[in-house]
């Protein structure tokens, strides 16, 4: 089983992202063969400053590492150290009915946040297909904002294979219901893009000061709170454990705690939990060299992938 995904180097990793895509990702390569990689073509539609750019790569492969991906066991690597993907992404747009395109959301919300509507924005999810197809990838593992992306890639492959016969793996969505979509500190989805985030590694003064700052309404002290109707206590059950987040429902529902003491435990949680992805971080930086030869290798590896993958696609359509 060839397992895949992707992440935009796009800004520093977030909460959202370790739950919705890193973890699952990060458990799923013990289960087959897995292709990790940061999606750095697909940020210039986005990310404009070559430096910029650069110093996100690095910050990405670090932190995914720190979190526990495993450069034996997964094949990580940046998408353009294999250009064939563009390639292949031209190929899949001549298949590309414009109206699937057209329904997608994200091109629609990029563009209304101010984004401009180039054609890359607009093509982003061919090259995502061709990121998919390209290592035959059986599970891509994202949360649930990408979900209609991997429909998309779907009906791309279906297509492909409808003219030019049975040359593309038609892969499957893996979205762990659970946490497919993690709440921001304002309650919406956190996103870079709202500014709502709880970064994995970020400052401890400065994430303190955030998660301390979270809107509450004003339902006094003493009075029972509605644990299901919480931001801090969603957060909360992600980062602690059973006993303690048993623990803190009781205190919402018999009131007598206020929400301040709350958002202390979160943050108390928060730290601890990624500790330890803290101390391996801190070695990483310290050795950047290891972190580019891990890059170096995984992209000789998904080279050859690719490169078998392409010899057929390219018999497929008569271009060889
Ligand atoms: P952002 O919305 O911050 O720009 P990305 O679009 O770069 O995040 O997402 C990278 C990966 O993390 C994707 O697989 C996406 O589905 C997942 N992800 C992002 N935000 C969340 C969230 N709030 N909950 C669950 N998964 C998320
Ligand atoms: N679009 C994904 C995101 O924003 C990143 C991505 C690019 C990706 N190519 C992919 C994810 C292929 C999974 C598979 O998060």
């Amino acid at each position: 089983m060839r397992i895949l995904s992707g992440i935009q180097p796009s800004g520093r990793l977030h909460v959202g992202n370790y739950f919705g895509m890193m973890d699952p990702a990060i458990h799923l390569q013990d289960d087959g063969e897995a292709f990790y990689f940061i999606a750095d073509y697909h940020s210039l539609t986005t990310v404009h400053s070559p430096e910029e750019l650069r110093e996100n790569v690095h910050n990405v492969a670090v932190d995914f590492l720190a979190c526990g991906l495993d450069p034996i066991k997964a094949t990580f690597f940046r998408q353009s150290d294999v250009p064939a993907v563009a390639e292949l992404s031209w190929l899949l747009s001549t298949v590309t009915p414009m109206g699937l395109l057209e329904r997608c959301h994200s091109y629609k919300d990029k563009t209304a946040r101010g984004h401009e509507a180039t054609h890359g924005l607009f093509a982003y999810p061919v090259l995502m297909a061709a990121d998919i197809l390209i290592y035959d990838s059986d599970i891509v593992p994202v949360g649930e904002d990408q979900k209609q992306h991997l429909e998309v890639t779907r009906d791309i492959a279906l297509k492909f294979n409808n003219r030019f016969g049975e040359v593309l793996v038609i892969p499957k969505p893996k979205i762990r219901e659970v946490n497919a979509k993690v709440p921001g500190l304002d309650g919406k989805k956190m996103s870079k893009s709202y500014g709502n985030t709880l970064e994995i590694f970020g400052d401890e003064k400065a994430t303190r000061k955030k998660i301390m700052s979270i809107v509450t309404d004003s339902t006094p002290v003493e009075a029972p709170k509605d644990p299901a109707d919480s931001i801090i206590m969603d957060l909360y059950r992600l980062v602690a454990s059973d006993a303690e987040i048993a623990t803190m429902e009781n205190d919402f529902k018999t009131g007598g705690c206020g929400y301040g003491d709350f958002k202390k435990r979160l943050f108390s949680a928060y730290w601890e939990f990624f500790k330890p992805m803290r101390e391996r971080r801190e070695e990483l930086l310290a050795d950047p060299g290891q972190v580019d030869k891990i890059l170096r290798q995984g992209a000789s590896r998904a080279r050859e992938t690719a490169a078998k993958t392409m010899e057929r696609v390219r018999k497929a359509c008569g271009i060889q």
